[in-house]
């Protein structure tokens, strides 16, 4: 039995991040899951490589777009290995085998008559690199709210209208295609609109793979990166996929493009979509912008991976949207690692040794924990196999809780002193404590393996946890008679303090390594550089702040530095403005956006051409300019103060 998972493949222009290890992890959950009931499982991951998103973040960091994605690649590649996940297919989008993929996607659509070529004549959004078909110049992205551009050029067009009927009959005939429910109900929602034809090629940039025969087209950045999830097991006998693991907000691209492009070609489609919630810190989104993103391996150093596992997919309800914080990391760590489940191994496996000379007894075990155990066992099988991950914890929890207990009422340490009256007793107490923590190990071993590894060792076995299968999760399973390995504790404490200072310094550490991969000065101490003189309020009030609008923007001949815009800020004439952005903003992006001008600049000549103004942009020293722009609607020449 085949079961092939994926991650979304992740894009390059940031650095791999905790929101990113987020999903690779609950996948790396699933994985071992699905290996313990038996399937041959096929777990792929990757980066998404082109388009033009990546090609500014290579421009910023001054590296050849291979170049910067052959860095941050490898950057997300290493981390996976950091955290012991276990990647089956690492998939680039940059690599040969996957291009043969995407361009016999094109051929089969194109064959059955779903493809055409047409113009594109309006917004898109570079962030998510996605088409904002009904939006106007100057209009706010409906998905991350950053400024839309202006796009203007041929492409090849999918007929996605064409599939609005057929998608609604899938998600009717497979309720569970995606998940969960409340996914579901969006997109029928956005479906039952109606679908515009999509279009899938690109002229006006150049980092993407080639559109076979018309090589000034290439391929849209999601056709190319949905593709991925084929491309990584091509030549296996692994697609369609079972599930694909997905962040929230790119449910439409894989809930509807994905299955009509693949209608289209007339492949099989995926199984199931799973889109699971946003990781905030300390309820805040995290963003590049707001500057809170958390790192995993800062954790994993402190605290191991298995506290970072266990925190996200015990605190957090797959599938809603959960709080990051380092305080709450630490307090689970040390309430239920180490007071919970370490605690409970080091005190069955201490008593082993100690009163039985570190051989567990044979015994039948206790009826009642017997009973829980099992109940609990099904209950986190049902939770696993959903994907309730925190439901799942929070039952295996019980039953660490009930054999705790359970040891308080029996007193072994009472029993030990009983002599041979009571040696029953206390192999039957010793033989539950260690046939209960097996169970409870094994149990975890999808979600925590390393710490499960541990523990699994020190019960003496010496077959890998990673054999064990469901069935062996049946009470009674252990053998009596079996000698205890090395003992030692897997789940020291931790103290708060000092190992959330540690974390925030390891974490500031890697941001600075970060920055420096991804070809980025290291942020400023402070947003004001302490030397910059100061001034007052009627200083400030000196410089005209104007909001203007683009009329037309246009190369200047022997200049790849300037561009020559015309921008209306609400007087009789527009401004002639020459501006230093030609290496971040292609022409047509720029027409109709809002900008910020300063309108009482004394003018001058550059090229031979008067500038009346200076447009407002944003950069650190040697990074490519970001035009200062709103995110709500501004009237034309409205002043900022
Ligand atoms: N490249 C596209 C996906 C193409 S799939 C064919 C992309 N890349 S991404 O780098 O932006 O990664 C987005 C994914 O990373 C999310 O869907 C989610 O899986 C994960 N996450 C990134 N930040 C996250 C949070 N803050 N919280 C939860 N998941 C997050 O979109």
């Amino acid at each position: 039995m085949k079961y092939y998972l994926t991650t979304p493949i992740y894009y390059v222009n940031a650095a791999p991040h905790i929101g990113h290890a987020y999903t690779t992890i609950a996948a790396d959950t699933i994985k071992r899951w699905k290996r313990m009931q038996g399937y041959d499982v096929v777990l792929a991951t990757g980066t998404d490589e082109h388009g033009q998103k990546i090609e500014r973040a290579a421009a910023a960091a001054g590296k050849t777009p291979q170049e910067f994605t052959d860095i941050i690649s490898a950057e997300f590649q290493r981390q996976w290995e950091i955290l012991g996940l276990g990647i089956d297919r690492f998939q680039r989008t940059t690599a040969a085998k996957h291009a043969v993929q995407v361009q016999d996607l094109f051929h089969r659509c194109l064959h059955n008559g779903y493809i055409y070529k047409g113009n594109y004549s309006g917004q898109y959004c570079v962030f998510d690199e996605l088409y904002v078909n009904d939006a106007k110049p100057g209009d706010p992205c409906p998905e991350c709210g950053r400024p839309t551009e202006t796009v203007s050029e041929e492409n090849y067009y999918f007929k996605l209208s064409a599939f609005q009927q057929k998608l609604l009959d899938l998600y009717e005939k497979q309720p569970d295609f995606i998940l969960p429910e409340s996914k579901r109900n969006e997109v029928l929602a956005f479906v039952k609109k109606g679908l515009s034809d999509l279009s899938i090629s690109r002229t006006t940039i150049k980092w993407g793979i080639p559109v076979p025969n018309d090589e000034k087209h290439v391929f849209y950045v999601w056709f190319d990166a949905l593709t991925t999830y084929m491309s990584a097991v091509a030549g296996e006998d692994m697609w369609p996929a079972d599930l694909h693991l997905i962040g929230k907000e790119i449910v439409r691209f894989h809930a509807i493009y994905w299955p009509a492009f693949l209608m289209a070609a007339g492949m099989p489609l995926p199984k199931r979509i799973f889109a699971h919630g946003w990781l905030l810190f300390e309820n805040d989104k995290m963003s590049k912008s707001r500057g809170n993103i958390v790192r995993a391996t800062p954790i994993h150093k402190v605290l191991g991976t298995d506290a970072l596992r266990y925190f996200l997919l015990r605190e957090v309800v797959f599938g809603q949207d959960g709080s990051f914080s380092y305080d709450a990391l630490v307090g689970r760590y040390n309430s239920d690692l180490a007071n919970g489940w370490g605690n409970l191994a080091s005190r069955t496996l201490a008593m082993i040794k100690q009163y039985r000379a570190g051989v567990i007894p044979r015994s039948d075990g206790d009826q009642q924990i017997a009973q829980s155990s099992q109940e609990i066992t099904a209950i986190v099988m049902e939770s696993l196999d959903r994907l309730e991950f925190s439901k799942a914890l929070e039952s295996v929890w019980s039953l660490i809780g009930a054999v705790d207990k359970y040891i308080v009422e029996q007193a072994p340490w009472k029993l030990a002193k009983g002599g041979d009256a009571e040696a029953e007793r206390l192999d039957e107490v010793l033989y539950t404590s260690a046939e209960a923590l097996r169970i409870v190990t094994a149990l975890l071993a999808p979600i925590l393996p390393e710490s499960a590894a541990k523990i699994w060792a020190q019960l003496g076995f010496t077959t890998p946890i990673d054999l064990v299968k469901t069935a062996d999760l049946h009470w009674g399973r252990l053998r009596g008679n079996q000698a205890l390995g090395g003992l030692a504790t897997v789940f020291p404490r931790a103290d708060v303090k000092a190992s959330i200072e540690k974390m925030m310094d390891l974490e500031s550490k890697e941001v600075a390594r970060q920055s420096e991969l991804l070809g980025k000065k290291p942020e400023p101490a402070a947003a004001v550089a302490p030397g910059s003189p100061q001034i007052t309020i009627d200083d400030f009030g000196k410089v005209d702040l104007r909001v203007g609008i683009v009329l037309d923007a246009a190369a200047v001949k022997g200049s790849d530095k300037l561009l020559h815009l015309h921008v209306d800020i609400g007087e009789p004439a527009p401004r002639s403005i020459m501006a230093g952005i030609a290496g971040a903003y292609k022409p047509e992006a720029l027409v109709g956006r809002k900008v910020v001008i300063v309108a009482n600049l004394a003018p001058r000549k550059l090229r031979g051409i008067e500038s009346q103004g200076m447009i407002v942009a944003a950069s650190r020293e040697g990074d490519v300019p970001v035009l200062a722009s709103f995110l709500e609607d501004v009237p034309i020449g409205a002043r900022l103060k």
